[in-house]
């Protein structure tokens, strides 16, 4: 965990994007979680996903939009990234999801009244092709906003997907209120660096709650959806899921583009819902940064990149 946090604090650095971005190994390791820089790539990839029985949660990368034209370029990236699937047939296997900072939430005061107003023009276009938007959580300073945008768009779209963050310790209390009929939760550990002020720094106190609030779940009216690659929280939750009476049908796994392809596919061939969320575009630094640090191995990659910079 304290890797974790020293790489996410490096990755705000001008040099370390720079030292990253050069490195010899980054095309490689970007074409590992990435689907591709544009949109047809990604749709390619969904395709190859719906192929497998999986289904997509479409990623256009973006986060922290510095203006309102950025904003409103990237709604449009996503009701572009809506109207391909719609055009491939791909609507029924997946849906899309959206950081609110990329739609505008960082731009000061107005910031979350903005992003609401883009978000809302993308769940309209999801409505109209038949699908949905997940609304990914950024840092704990935009929970409360993001999950009040989830609530207003909910109201009139009412298979929007929240995103909460089992590391925070709020959490088990956002998920016994989001547990009622027909709400969509997806339950991740959380990806950003928080202070124990707010969130769990151990890894051990995470997996323990992360177990707390996916029951509280399972056992709600909604829809779990368990975001995690992790074997022990995987099998922990089809044991949840089994004893709250739920069938394969009514709650899902979700992994990321590139992280344990071989366990989506055995869960998906077992008869598990599984939704692989599928990145893509040209901002794809942070993304990358995040990934990087959830894993040793990912991590070796990193130092390398940073003390071989020229
Ligand atoms: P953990 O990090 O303990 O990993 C368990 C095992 O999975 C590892 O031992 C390894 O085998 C494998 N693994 C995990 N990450 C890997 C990686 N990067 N490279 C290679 N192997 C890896 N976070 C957030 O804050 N807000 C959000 O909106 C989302 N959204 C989201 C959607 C989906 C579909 C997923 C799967 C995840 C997110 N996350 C997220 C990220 C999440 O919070 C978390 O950082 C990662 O999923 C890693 O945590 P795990 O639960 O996989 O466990």
């Amino acid at each position: 965990m304290l890797l974790r946090r020293a790489i996410l604090a490096a990755s705000h650095s001008e040099a370390v994007r720079r030292a990253v971005v050069a490195a010899p190994g980054t095309r490689a390791i970007v074409r590992r979680f990435v689907a591709g820089r544009e949109l047809p790539q990604a749709v390619r990839v969904a395709r190859e996903l719906a192929d497998r029985d999986l289904y997509v949660s479409l990623d256009h990368l973006g986060e922290d939009t510095a203006d309102r034209p950025g904003a409103a370029a990237m709604r449009d990236s996503c009701i572009a990234a809506l109207d391909a699937l719609a055009e491939a047939g791909l609507t029924d296997r997946s849906e899309v999801s959206v950081k609110l900072s990329s739609l505008g939430q960082a731009l000061g005061p107005d910031g979350t009244r903005i992003a609401a107003e883009n978000a809302w023009k993308i769940c309209a276009v999801a409505a109209q092709h038949g699908t949905t938007v997940t609304f990914d959580m950024e840092d704990h300073t935009t929970t409360d906003a993001t999950l009040s945008v989830v609530r207003e768009l909910r109201a009139e779209f009412t298979r929007v997907g929240a995103v909460l963050q089992a590391y925070l310790r709020r959490t088990l209390t956002d998920c016994q209120e989001l547990a009622g009929p027909g709400s969509r939760v997806r339950l991740c550990k959380g990806a950003y660096r928080e202070p124990a002020s707010v969130a769990y720094q151990e890894a051990a106190e995470v997996d323990r709650n992360y177990v707390r609030c996916l029951r509280v779940l399972m056992q709600g009216q909604g829809r779990p959806m368990v975001a995690t690659h992790d074997p022990r929280l995987i099998a922990i939750a089809g044991q949840l899921a089994a004893s709250a009476g739920r069938t394969a049908a009514e709650f899902e796994y979700q992994m990321l583009h590139g992280v344990r392809p071989d366990e989506q596919l055995r869960l998906a061939r077992g008869g598990a819902t599984v939704r692989v969320y599928v990145p893509f575009g040209t901002q794809w630094y942070p993304y990358l940064m995040r990934r990087l640090a959830e894993r040793p191995a990912n991590v070796a990659f990193f130092a390398r990149a940073v003390l071989t910079r020229r």
